[in-house]
């Protein structure tokens, strides 16, 4: 085999044979193939697409370059959900010890924000002495204890990924829905889980601006799960404006623990209890309802045990930042934009999240915001409060919020549904 022939198969708009992506992902893990090759080959992709077989066996073939785990000693069925990642979505830490308290177990595999968009490790880092690197035996601990377990993935599960992502990071190719496809789930089979649901974010916070691709990318990846024995299904979800109150890393754990407590915004219960009835559904456990688990604070235990399991204090007060900026109301009337990118943007900026993989994150650091759209302010009143460890990065971060607020004197908010479609 030889590099230049994959590559002009694909530039020319042919199919690769099996044999060609077993062989080009083997020895790009190797470092046989050069990165400029399989740039080249990346780009190509990104303009020719591939078709369901072509990323059925990428996909393989990305799982087959490290371990897979295997879940099978634990006497519950395993589930899981992906998130391709928002503004303010915190869904992750209510959903695991909920959907443990109603009889699954969650094995999940989290990342760490990049961007505009937050990571669910960095969000759990706000929690004292918690601990995101796990080894596999921890791992199998923790699920067994308490029946969800959130860490970090480990650098044997599909090593491919980890090179070829951050090769597309700076070649301009990572908008390739083959491509994030196969990417996302070499590490989700890879992670062992029998049953998945994935939660495809659409609108401006989000990787997937449109309703349409995020649809083609759900679909792809439901295929890239049904070929793989995973059962898969998708919900395309609104991030046109940022779920619930909280952006930022401890600012979101509170939020969640609200939620865990029976409260906390009506968006995030609503996809939290959504997205806990898919993953059960997926996994064939009928058992309890999640809002009974919420109710009856079973949910809320399965948390505090999953906390300390991973060193974590749940009684632990959360970093609070040392400097915050209010942000009022300009006009009174319907808020009918708080713009997810924006938001986004802002917290980012205060310190919420990070630039280079290498960077730290400020905990404290982020954005409340006091009004959702949809809901009357008056001149005036707060609309968000900022918060950041140093008063200096308050301008950058209110030049990111410049044309993200809409106030109108009457009228209705143009929002996309909460829930916009299940692909299954
Ligand atoms: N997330 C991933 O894990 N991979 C991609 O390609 C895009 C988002």
């Amino acid at each position: 085999m030889d590099a230049i022939d994959v590559i002009v198969t694909k530039r020319e708009g042919g199919r690769l044979s099996p044999e060609q992506i077993d062989w080009v992902i083997d020895a790009y893990t190797r470092g046989e193939v050069a990165e400029e090759q399989m740039s080249a080959l990346a780009m190509a992709i990104l303009l020719n697409g591939m078709d369901r077989a072509e990323v059925a066996r990428w996909t393989e073939a990305m799982i087959r370059s490290g371990e897979r785990m295997d879940w099978s000693v634990l006497d519950r069925p395993t589930t899981d959900k992906h998130s391709t990642g928002g503004v303010g979505d915190k869904i992750t830490l209510p959903l695991a010890p909920l959907v443990a308290a109603c009889g699954a177990a969650v094995p999940q595999l989290s990342g760490r924000g990049l961007g505009h968009t937050g990571g669910t490790l960095d969000k759990l880092e706000s929690i004292s002495g918690w601990r995101a690197s796990l080894s596999t035996g921890e791992m199998l601990r923790v699920l067994r204890d308490t029946g969800a377990v959130v860490c970090a993935a480990g650098g044997g599960l599909a090593p491919a990924d980890r090179k070829l992502y951050a090769l597309r990071d700076v070649t301009g190719t990572v908008e390739s829905i083959p491509l994030i496809a196969s990417s996302i789930m070499s590490k989700k089979i890879a992670e062992g889980t029998g049953a998945l649901v994935l939660d495809v974010k659409v609108g401006s916070g989000a990787f997937m601006k449109t309703v349409e691709h995020a649809r083609e990318l759900a679909a792809t990846m439901v295929a890239i799960g049904a070929d793989h024995g995973v059962r898969t299904v998708a919900l395309l979800t609104a991030m046109d404006r940022p779920l619930g109150r909280a952006v930022g890393n401890a600012l979101e754990v509170a939020e969640a623990v609200q939620v865990l407590a029976g409260g906390g915004p009506p968006d995030v219960v609503e996809l939290t209890l959504t997205l806990a009835r898919e993953m059960l559904a997926a996994a064939g456990v009928d058992g309890k309802d999640p809002a009974d688990a919420l109710a009856d604070g079973s949910a809320m235990d399965v948390w505090r045990r999953m906390i300390s399991a991973q060193g974590g204090d749940p009684d632990a007060e959360l970093p609070v930042a040392r400097e915050s900026h209010v942000v009022t109301a300009p006009a009174t009337g319907v808020l009918t934009r708080l713009d997810a990118y924006g938001v986004g943007v802002a917290a980012w900026r205060l310190g919420a999240g990070r630039a280079r993989k290498e960077d730290p994150v400020s905990f404290g650091a982020g954005a409340l915001c006091h009004a959702a759209p949809g809901e009357r302010v008056t001149a005036g009143q707060p609309l968000l409060t900022l918060y950041a460890d140093d008063a200096a990065r308050f301008p950058r971060a209110l030049a990111a919020l410049d044309g993200a607020v809409e106030i109108v004197p009457d009228g209705a908010p143009d929002l996309l549904p909460l829930v916009i479609d299940r692909i299954a």
